[in-house]
This record gives structure tokens, sequence and C-alpha cells, in this order.
């Protein structure tokens, strides 16, 4: 799968998809990562990528000519189509369903806005979608970026194991239960009993029952998408849900 991510700090990226299972991905050619400066596409003496806002108001706005240019340029690069995503607090807040749709395509192009905002004329002619990671304010897009890099290349085939992604967090639009490893016991703290039981039909209802028991108390809000059998339902209802 190909990324290109367009940016005011290339810089920026270095570091967190040159580690790690990102960097394995790309040596093993699973993934391919194109960074691109924007301010290459500006065209004026000083390259200029952003200009005060008309109709007055503070802050600046990114200008929609080397946006364009630079998008132009990677676009025409295509192999294959590819959705091109606005990173920005405005837009629609990422989820896993977000991930799971990307790392089915063949390219994702990520756009990285800075300042108070970039032209509207840019969004309506060139954006696919607006993305936010969340109900707060970055100081730019690219961390985001980085964010939906992340999390839509470790669901690209062969990325990490199957195993791995099997049973996570969101999945099935539940928490994920607690783990533990070695020790046994730890500071007077003993790993549940059902663990070291070895019969897995106990360990599977324990660990379920962890993951509607964590979901319910810190995001019920997910409950109401998560598919939920008759007794999860009444489990539930004993601990106080009214849904
Ligand atoms: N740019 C600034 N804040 C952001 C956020 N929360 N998500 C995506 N892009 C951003």
């Amino acid at each position: 799968m190909r990324f290109d991510i367009l940016t005011l700090f290339p810089a920026m990226f270095t570091g967190p998809l040159t580690e790690s299972i990102i960097k394995r991905a790309i040596q093993r050619e699973l993934i391919e990562i194109n960074i691109h400066n924007i301010r290459d596409f500006a065209t004026d003496r000083h390259r200029t990528t952003d200009d005060y806002p008309f109709g007055g108001g503070a802050g600046m706005v990114m200008k929609v000519e080397p946006l364009a240019r630079c998008t132009e340029a990677v676009l025409a690069a295509a192999s294959a189509p590819t959705p091109v995503v606005l990173l920005t607090p405005s837009g629609a807040v990422f989820t896993q369903h977000h991930a799971r749709t990307w790392a089915t395509q063949p390219r994702l192009t990520l756009v990285c806005g800075h300042y108070e905002g970039v032209d509207e004329r840019y969004i309506e002619r060139y954006v696919t979608d607006q993305i936010s990671i969340g109900d707060f304010v970055l100081t730019g897009g690219e961390l985001a970026a980085m964010v939906v890099v992340d999390a839509v290349s470790r669901l690209v085939p062969e990325v990490i194991t199957a195993d791995s992604l099997a049973a996570e967090s969101h999945d099935a639009g539940l928490l994920e239960y607690p783990h533990y490893t070695r020790p046994a016991v730890w500071e007077e703290r003993a790993v549940p009993e059902v663990l070291l039981s070895g019969h897995h039909a106990n360990i599977e209802q324990w660990r379920h029952e962890q993951q509607l028991r964590r979901t319910f108390e810190r995001r019920p809000d997910l409950l109401e998408q998560a598919e939920l059998s008759a007794q999860d339902r009444e489990l539930l209802r004993r601990w106080g849900w009214q849904g």
C-alpha cells in the first residue's frame, strides 16, 4: 500500500515512521510512504504557502495554489485512485472503521492542515474526507497523519500476524480484556486464578466479561454499537446498564 503525505514539515516524519513495525513494513515492501514538501510547490521568491484570510480575522490560511500543485503531482504519480484525506480538528472523528476501510485501498493521500485552516476551494476540489483524531487541537495535522498511517498500516495484510489482529480493542466494539504475564505474584498481587487454570472455556468467558465490564465503565457509548448476546445484555443490566 502506498501513502503520500503532503506537509509543510517533512522532518517531523523521520522518527515515528522509521521505527518498529512501520519500519519493518517498509523494508518488507508491504507499505511505501512518500513525504511531499508543500513548500516545494510554491513559486514565488519567498516560497509562500500561507496568506491573510479574506474578511479578516486571526491567523493565516494555507494558500490553494501550492497545495493544488503538490496534490496534482501526487495524483499524477497515480498507480491507482486514492482517497485524499485532510487532517483537521474540524473533521469527522477517526475510528477503527476508517482504518479498516483504507487498509483495503492501494493508496491513501494525507494532507496536513496548518495555521487557521486551508482555503476552502482546495478542499472542494481535491479532498474526499476530512478527519480529526480527537476533540482537541494540535499545532498541525502531522501528528494526526502519523496516527492514521500507523493505524492503517498495521491492518495491511502481513504487516502484523493475523493472531494479533484477531482479538483486540474495538474489534467487536468492546475494549480489550486485561493482560498478565510472569511472575504469577508480584508485590502480593496475584494474577486472576482462572488464567492459571488451563480451562480454556472459563478463560474465554472471564475475558469476555472483563471486556463488557471495562466497556461499560469506561466507554458506555460503545455498547450501543457493540455485538451483544442476550447473556451479555443480562450481565450488563445487572451492573446497572440502561440499554
Ligand atoms: N490538526 C489540529 N488538530 C487536529 C486534530 N485533532 N486532528 C487532526 N488534525 C488536526
